[in-house]
């Protein structure tokens, strides 16, 4: 399974080489709706956590971890915030010069309409750290998580709070914007759309379709009018979304199965984009997974699953890059990819087929300016805690101390081959 990615891989000059993260992930100490949500749920998540998780092939090793209610409480996370300098120095000790973050909106503006200045000098003193070291960050506005009082008054539930959003963007770019150039407005708004309100695994689980549809029309809406916020602004910023892109294949030949697929497909990858095409000067695409349909259900893999049961097909991502450049026309950037892989079994076959596919696809024409892994460190992972590590970097969550996986060494040292 193991193999070096064949080279020449010849990736244009200007390619971003980085990790992806986000705030509440990683930062530790957030005060947000998600934070509220954990509290109230970490018992009875950890309770169920044979139920939710003992399908997974490492049950037995994770199993203490999570059946423990600590699991699922995000605290002190890898106190990103404070430990910031730490983890940018291993991303330049890679040969990165990308960092993919949220700013987090319930630190900038604790309370409605009042504005957190010692936050906002975190930030900019965060990003200038970035510039110093050269490295290009890519700024996400919104990663699932809000302010409690935007979350008490509907969130985006509610057409009418789309205006403190964007009042949110607009503090981001007066006070900010002059560092950076990359916004992501919002993370995969039809995952959480999905978790939220349609399997209503996840806050504000609220089990309604509609309100889900309704929710996720309002973030293609923020995302329209702080597209054309920053484009008001005298800089020229690049303005995406992250996406959530998976691989929707067939599991027989039945055409019930081959319709689902097709289904899914749809609803999935071009719903969504369909609507925002036009304001967009760049497409994230967040990969990790190849989603399986038998009849009118989708059907876990068996095999080549990684840590958390998802089926991995790494070099499937040729297949969605090409798509989503033929529709769409616009430059790709991959705001995530990576495996859940504690035992670091994977990784480096994973990123290796990732590379060669990217190559692949990038010599057939198709524009991509850049790839961000998921993630640079382990991190809290929603509702599944902390137990999956998707980190090139592990985390001992003890010390705080960080290690550089195997993986993440050579994938180093292949980036530094690749931009020499
Ligand atoms: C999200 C990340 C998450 C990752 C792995 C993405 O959908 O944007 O926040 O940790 O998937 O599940």
């Amino acid at each position: 399974m193991k193999q070096d990615p064949k080279l020449p891989l010849k990736f244009p000059k200007s390619f971003l080489w980085g990790a992806a993260s986000a705030a509440h992930q990683t930062e530790g100490g957030t005060h947000n709706q998600w934070s509220v949500w954990e509290l109230e749920n970490a018992k009875a998540l950890a309770s169920r956590a044979k139920y939710i998780h003992g399908h997974v092939p490492k049950w037995d090793e994770i199993k203490h971890e999570a059946q423990r209610a600590e699991n699922y409480v995000s605290g002190k996370a890898t106190d990103h915030y404070h430990k910031y300098p730490e983890d940018f120095a291993i991303l330049k000790k890679l040969g990165m010069n990308s960092w993919r973050f949220s700013i987090e909106w319930s630190r900038i503006e604790p309370e409605q309409g009042a504005w957190n200045a010692e936050a906002i000098e975190h930030y900019r003193t965060y990003l200038q750290r970035l510039k110093v070291l050269g490295i290009e960050p890519i700024v996400t506005l919104w990663h699932w998580t809000q302010p409690v009082w935007f979350d008490r008054k509907g969130g985006f539930m509610k057409r009418k709070n789309i205006q403190y959003f964007e009042r949110f963007a607009a503090k981001v770019l007066d006070e900010l914007g002059r560092d950076f150039r990359y916004i992501v407005t919002v993370n995969e708004p039809d995952t959480y759309v999905g978790q939220g309100f349609f399997a209503a695994n996840w806050p504000p689980q609220i089990h309604s379709p509609w309100k889900g549809f309704v929710t996720l029309l309002n973030l293609l809406t923020a995302h329209k009018r702080v597209y054309k916020l920053a484009h008001s602004a005298g800089r020229k910023y690049k303005v995406g979304i992250a996406k959530f892109a998976a691989y929707h294949y067939a599991g027989d030949d039945a055409l019930l199965s081959k319709i689902t697929a097709g289904l899914a497909k749809w609803g999935s990858e071009y719903f969504a984009m369909n609507r925002i095409k036009k304001h967009l000067d760049f497409v994230g695409l967040n990969y990790y997974r190849a989603l399986r349909y038998y009849g009118y259900r989708q059907h876990e893999a068996e095999d080549y699953v990684n840590d958390m049961g998802w089926e991995m097909q790494p070099g499937k991502i040729e297949d969605i890059v090409k798509d989503y450049y033929d529709r769409y026309n616009l430059p790709i950037i991959i705001t995530e990819n990576g495996v859940a892989d504690r035992d670091d079994e994977y990784r480096k076959w994973w990123i290796s087929q990732t590379l060669m596919a990217l190559n692949r696809a990038l010599q057939s024409g198709v524009k991509i300016e850049g790839y961000m892994h998921w993630s640079l460190t382990d991190n809290f992972e929603w509702s599944s805690g902390y137990w999956p590590r998707f980190g090139l970097v592990a985390i001992d969550y003890k010390t705080g101390k960080r290690h550089v996986r195997p993986s993440a060494a050579w994938f180093g040292g292949v980036i530094k081959k690749i931009r020499s």
